[in-house]
């Protein structure tokens, strides 16, 4: 078991910050053609959240990353684990995440993607834990700022647990 340490975001707050997310993306990809493309597994509600507040035709992928090694240290490997299955040549593609920490997934993803052909490629992130970034990387869309905590919830894990708590919460970490 883990120690809920403290609630940073409950759902009305992530909720509000969705709809200014979607509308900004709205505003902005408007009559183009969207690609949404959801970073598994974490960014699963954040994507079915944010895709219901866009009001013109979407499509959507999912992609998954795998890491290997530690989640803490540079020395850790990623890979994609599953691609993409639509083909997104000339379309407009967004990186869907839930939470930015080192920035390596995304600069990967940002490495590979242009060989897909895509019109342009941006990210939208709702938790960005600045403080750890280690990659430079381009993040168009972002939510809230965090500090160096390890959180749980609305889609992110514990050791594969907690992604279904609908708030974001910090916990205790005994290190
Ligand atoms: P990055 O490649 O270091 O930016 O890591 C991004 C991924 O690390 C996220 O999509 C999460 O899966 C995981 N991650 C980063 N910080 C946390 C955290 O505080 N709690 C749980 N998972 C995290
Ligand atoms: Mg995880």
């Amino acid at each position: 078991m883990i120690e809920i340490q403290e609630i940073l975001y409950d759902e009305p707050a992530i909720q509000a910050k969705v709809k200014e997310l979607a509308a900004q993306i709205a505003r902005d990809y408007a009559g183009k053609d969207l690609v949404l493309i959801c970073i598994l597994k974490g960014a699963v509600m954040f994507m079915a959240d944010l895709m219901r507040r866009i009001p013109f035709p979407v499509t959507i992928d999912f992609i998954r990353v795998s890491s290997y090694g530690m989640s803490t240290t540079a020395a850790r490997e990623i890979g994609v684990k599953k691609d993409i299955e639509i083909d997104v040549r000339g379309r407009h593609v967004l990186l869907v995440d839930t939470i930015i920490d080192t920035g390596e997934t995304l600069a990967l993803l940002f490495k590979r993607f242009p060989e897909k052909g895509p019109a342009s490629l941006e990210a939208v992130v709702l938790l960005d834990k600045k403080p750890r970034r280690t990659a430079e990387v381009r993040v168009k869309y972002r939510g809230f700022e965090i500090p160096d905590l390890f959180v749980v919830g609305y889609g992110v894990d514990c050791a594969e647990q907690y992604r279904n708590l609908p708030y974001v919460a910090a916990i205790k970490t005994d290190t």
